[in-house]
């Protein structure tokens, strides 16, 4: 029997900046962090760049078509910090809002409601050199960047949130050097976690003074963290992994504390006024949802942890190797709803990637994928069902794009991107997508 979703239920899809857009060098952006990671031999899976990547920046007409086919009312899109302030913080690059300006005057137009994300992950390299995540001036110049932003699009664009899975930036950067700037540092990683949660601060801040009708959340992405084996040094790495996976960038957001063991680790960094900023009122709890999380002692991580891949025959597997594990999204939705005091929840991230392969007809079968996304909307429906305010969702994502370490050898999307040509071709997990939302109903 079908199952309905709530009526004003928001359908979404999601994107970023870094991973869709390329023209990494037109009309004035300036160069971040991933640009040069990128072309440092071996950071990337076969030596991929972003330069091109989905060419978003040209071909937005064409993506915001699919949006509308798909039938999704709201999209989650990052700004290009360094297209905006090139240097990272001075002189506005006009071209770069223009940009902005366009896509967003299209979206609307089109009945789509733009979300902006205002960092996911492409610092601009002077800052960077400046100290990046580890200097507490960052969360300042971030903070002014953040309010430019609010200024130019707040009179069109209603929901904001600072900083995409701002947990990924210590835990994969700083602790295992798997992302840029690929530095592993400790000190680095408890610098980063709270001038992170300053540079969050600070965003609400912007919002509330630049536009007061917006609404302003985070968006974080969580799972529950297992013990890669039962044992006692594996059980140390659950706590620790939990510690500083799930709680150590929300925490301090919604509850005002950081939490136990990394906080008498932090406390020398927090200046008087900092937990107040940090833990201003949010709108909304941005919940990016893909896996459970399992974890190991790692000599090798600068944390003495890190992720590893799930214990075998547990069940099946992506392609990234992450466990499709419904119950777990279930058990995170709640976790979320009891510990931060039944928020407003939003799924702004939640999607899956396999092999996609074109067929000879131009057709991409996707089935694995309209499995995942089956189960997973049944479990948020359960969770809906249990009482949790969880208000909308935005699959991961709407096209294939530059899955950072990996390169274009992982695909997400919806849509399949032919990257020689740059076609863009709807899978059959889109036409799936599609009915759903059309019947709000699985
Ligand atoms: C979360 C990140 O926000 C996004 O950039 C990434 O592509 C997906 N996870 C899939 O790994």
């Amino acid at each position: 029997m079908a199952r309905n979703f709530p009526p004003d239920f928001l359908w979404g899809a999601a994107a970023s900046a870094y991973q869709t857009e390329g023209a990494t060098e037109t009309d004035g952006r300036g160069p971040s962090v991933w640009d040069t990671y990128a072309k440092v031999p071996g950071n990337i899976v076969n030596g991929d760049t972003a330069d091109i990547s989905c060419d978003h920046y040209h071909r937005y007409p064409e993506d915001v078509a699919l949006m509308r086919g798909l039938g999704v009312k709201a999209f989650r899109l990052s700004t290009a910090w360094p297209r905006i302030f090139p240097e990272g913080k001075g002189q506005v690059n006009q071209l770069g809002v223009d940009f902005y300006d366009r896509l967003i005057d299209l979206m609307l137009h089109e009945g789509i409601e733009p979300w902006i994300c205002l960092h996911h992950w492409d610092m601009p390299v002077p800052i960077e050199e400046a100290g990046g995540w580890r200097s507490r001036e960052t969360a300042k110049i971030f903070g002014d960047y953040a309010a430019e932003v609010i200024r130019r699009f707040g009179d069109r664009v209603k929901r904001f949130a600072p900083i995409n899975e701002p947990n990924v930036i210590p835990w994969v950067a700083y602790n295992l050097g798997r992302h840029a700037p690929g530095k592993q540092n400790y000190d680095a990683c408890l610098q980063a976690i709270h001038n992170l949660n300053l540079a969050h601060g600070k965003t609400v801040s912007a919002v509330r003074a630049e536009a007061p009708d917006a609404e302003i959340g985070n968006i974080v992405s969580l799972g529950p963290v297992r013990p890669h084996y039962d044992d006692a040094a594996h059980e140390e790495a659950r706590v620790f992994g939990d510690c500083m996976w799930r709680r150590v960038m929300v925490d301090p957001l919604w509850l005002g504390t950081y939490p136990d063991p990394i906080a008498e680790k932090i406390e020398p960094l927090i200046k008087p006024g900092d937990m107040e900023e940090i833990s201003q009122k949010l709108d909304f709890f941005g919940l990016n949802h893909y896996n459970p999380v399992f974890v190991a002692p790692n000599p090798n991580a600068t944390l003495g942890y890190s992720e590893v891949m799930p214990p075998s025959g547990m069940g099946p597997l992506t392609d990234v190797n992450w466990l499709v594990d419904p119950d777990a999204f279930l058990e995170q939705i709640r976790d979320t709803s009891n510990r931060y005091g039944k928020p407003v929840i939003y799924i702004t991230e939640n999607g899956a990637s396999y092999p996609d392969m074109l067929r000879s007809d131009r057709t991409v079968i996707d089935n694995d994928r309209i499995r995942y996304f089956d189960r997973y909307l049944g479990a948020l429906l359960d969770a809906i069902d249990e009482g949790h305010d969880v208000r909308g969702y935005f699959a991961w994502s709407l096209m294939d794009n530059f899955e950072w370490g990996r390169g274009y050898s992982k695909r997400f999307g919806l849509v399949y991107v032919d990257y020689p040509t740059l076609q863009r071709i709807p899978k059959a997990s889109y036409h799936w997508l599609k009915g759903v939302i059309e019947d709000n109903a699985l």
